[in-house]
């Protein structure tokens, strides 16, 4: 990997906000202080000398480029995906380990085009991820109703096209290269059979805690091995093939 100069300086902060007027490159703000800050470039500026010049490998643009949140407004660089959120009365801010673990694994498994089923929307915050990943049909179900409101409010909000149902897993006949579910044990146990029929691909599954929860659901596989297990906070997300 070719190295990278890498140039740091430290302004004051009235030096530093008048001379970002001028920077068009990415700058990379290392620390800031009441009066200082600390930063980062991959040029030279003319006439100002660094503090030290570093010898570093290529940085990924996420590194480099922060969200930046001021009140209300929110400045994201382009290769975030942003859900929005109401907060309502649905499940599903992305707050919890469950809701992460889904949204990490569905990263590392689902690809483009893909149609996908989400069983347990809540606010439809995984069936909106997968539709931001590049999903073909997704379809969003939920025994609750509140929670469809919710669904079909955000989806509708964040300009998602994703077919928000009340209904449960043994209503839906269609199957799906993606399922994604973050439901519970005492659900896995007794939908288990209608969750494995809705996918063709690969299967999701979170909401499961700690190591007897985890043993329990892995059992309910019948012999289907898991192709990935990632914990997180104590909870568990799995992965299951087709
Ligand atoms: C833990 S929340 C998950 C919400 C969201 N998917 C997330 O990951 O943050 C589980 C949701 O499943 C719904 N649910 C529970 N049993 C269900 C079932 N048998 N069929 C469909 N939805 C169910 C609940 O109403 C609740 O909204």
């Amino acid at each position: 990997m070719p190295l990278y100069k890498k140039y740091v300086y430290k302004l004051s902060s009235e030096e530093f906000y008048g001379l970002l007027v001028d920077i068009t490159s990415g700058v990379e703000v290392l620390s800031e202080g009441e009066s200082y800050v600390e930063f980062a470039l991959y040029e030279p500026i003319q006439g100002l000398e660094p503090l030290e010049v570093l010898e570093v490998e290529v940085i990924p643009p996420e590194r480099a480029f922060k969200p930046v949140r001021v009140k209300s407004l929110l400045v994201v660089p382009n290769w975030i995906k942003p859900i929005v959120i109401r907060q309502g009365s649905a499940f599903g801010t992305g707050l919890h380990p469950t809701t992460q673990l889904c949204l990490d694994l569905i990263q590392d498994f689902f690809q483009e085009g893909w149609s996908a089923v989400d069983v347990g929307t809540g606010t439809g915050v995984l069936a909106m991820a997968l539709k931001k990943l590049g999903a073909g049909r997704v379809v969003a179900i939920d025994k609750d109703p509140v929670a469809v409101e919710e669904c079909r409010h955000n989806t509708k909000e964040n300009c998602l096209e994703v077919e928000c149902l009340l209904a449960g897993p043994e209503e839906v006949t269609d199957s799906f290269d993606l399922l994604v579910a973050n439901l519970d044990l005492g659900i896995f146990r007794k939908e288990i059979e209608n969750l494995l029929k809705l996918f063709r691909r690969v299967g999701v599954f979170s909401g499961i805690y700690g190591k007897d929860e985890l043993e329990s659901f892995l059992s309910l596989l019948r012999g289907l091995k898991p192709a990935k297990i990632k914990r997180r906070k104590n909870w568990y997300g799995v992965v299951v093939l087709g």
